[in-house]
This record gives structure tokens, C-alpha cells and sequence, in this order.
């Protein structure tokens, strides 16, 4: 299966998530549990990908957010602020500490199709589907990564960057991915 033989759609009240299960209790009780009040409460849009009857193997949920100097006590040193900013190549802009941003605050695939490439796919997708239509600046996708081996070399292969080394032994550490990559 592709995820382009699947049907791109948002999150309602009358979608089947019951039987979507990523393998992570967390990721899947957020679909089961939470994304509809999310949603309501305009905190995060889920969205999915469902076959014909319904079925979901894949969804994400994303909100505005920024990238923002939380300060020295947080891991954000100069040092960090000065390598994003070279990073980014932001040659014409006064250095800020503030990055516009959109925050993918959970993605799961079913755990059927792991290993498939389909969340290379949904990634792909993401990344581009986010630069759509948005009217406000937003120059990063960042995230929460699960602190595990799996998780992190997903987000690495994708061309997600740690922002800081003092969350390496958390139990999530914040990724970063430029847009501006996508951009010929
Ligand atoms: C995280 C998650 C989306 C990753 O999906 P996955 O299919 O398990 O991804 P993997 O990184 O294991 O990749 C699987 C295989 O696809 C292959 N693949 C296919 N297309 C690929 C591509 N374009 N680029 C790189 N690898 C690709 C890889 O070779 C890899 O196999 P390998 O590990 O033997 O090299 C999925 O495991 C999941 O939903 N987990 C539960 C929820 C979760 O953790 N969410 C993220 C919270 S931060």
C-alpha cells in the first residue's frame, strides 16, 4: 500500500479511529481519546489517512508554534541561538530568538504497515503540504521526538536537526526540519 492510494481527510466526529492502533499507547489513545476535543478547542487539527471504508492507517496533528529562547537554565545558549541562525542561513535578517514555526504534536502509522516507507511518505507530505495555502510566515516544522532509537532515526532520515544537546537524556527531545529546503 501507498499513501497515495489512501484518502487525505480531516479529523470528525464520525471518523473510524477505534481500530487504528501505531503501537504506541500514547500516539494511539491521543487519536482515540483526545484529537476531537483538540480539534473543537482549535489546539491541534488532526488529519488522516483512511482507505474507502473508512479504515485509518495513518494520521498527524499539527498546531502554530515558535521556536523561542527559553533561556540559559533551559539548554539555549548563545552557542545554540548562533548555530540555528548559520544553519538557516539567515544572512539578511537581524538575528531574533524567535522562529515562526508549525508544531507536529503527534503522527502515528498503523503498526501493520511499519516499515512499509509509508511514514517516510506521510513525512514527505507533511512537509510540503504545510507550505499550502499557509498566509502566515513559518519557517520550521518542529516536533517533540520520543526519546527512542526508532523514533529519532525516523525524524534523523527525514532531515530533522536536535535543537539542543541538554535534552539528550530526556524522555522527548525538540527537532527542527528548515522549509526553506524546500524551496528551489
Ligand atoms: C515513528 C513511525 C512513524 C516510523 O515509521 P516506521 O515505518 O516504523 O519507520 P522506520 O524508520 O522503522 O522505517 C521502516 C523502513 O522503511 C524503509 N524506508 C522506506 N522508505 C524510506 C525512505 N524514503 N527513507 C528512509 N527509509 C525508508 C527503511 O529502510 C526502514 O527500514 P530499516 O529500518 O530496516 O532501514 C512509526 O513507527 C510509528 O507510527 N510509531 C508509533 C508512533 C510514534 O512513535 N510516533 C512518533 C512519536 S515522536
Amino acid at each position: 500500500m501507498e499513501l497515495s492510494d489512501l484518502i487525505f481527510t480531516p479529523l470528525g466526529e464520525e471518523s473510524q479511529i477505534t481500530t487504528f492502533d501505531c503501537g504506541l499507547e500514547d500516539i494511539t489513545s491521543f487519536l482515540q481519546d483526545d484529537a476531537v476535543a483538540y480539534q473543537a478547542e482549535k489546539m491541534a487539527n488532526t488529519y488522516l489517512f483512511q482507505d474507502e471504508k473508512g479504515t485509518v492507517f495513518a494520521f498527524f496533528s499539527i498546531s502554530n508554534d515558535c521556536l523561542n529562547d527559553l533561556g540559559d537554565e533551559h539548554g539555549y545558549t548563545n552557542n545554540i541561538w548562533n548555530r540555528l541562525h548559520r544553519f538557516l542561513g539567515l544572512s539578511n535578517v537581524k538575528r531574533i530568538r524567535q522562529y515562526p514555526a508549525i508544531k507536529i504534536g503527534r503522527l502515528g502509522v498503523h503498526k501493520d504497515l511499519h516499515g512499509s516507507g509509508i511514514a517516510y511518505q506521510l513525512m514527505d507530505f507533511i512537509k510540503g503540504w504545510v507550505m499550502i495555502d499557509h498566509k502566515p510566515a513559518c519557517r520550521l516544522l518542529i516536533l517533540d521526538a520520543v526519546n527512542q532509537p526508532k523514533q529519532v532515526k525516523y525524524y534523523d532520515r527525514n532531515d530533522f536537526k536536535f535543537l539542543l544537546k541538554s535534552d539528550e537524556s530526556s524522555k522527548t527531545r525538540i527537532m527542527y526540519y528548515d522549509l526553506e529546503k524546500l524551496t528551489p
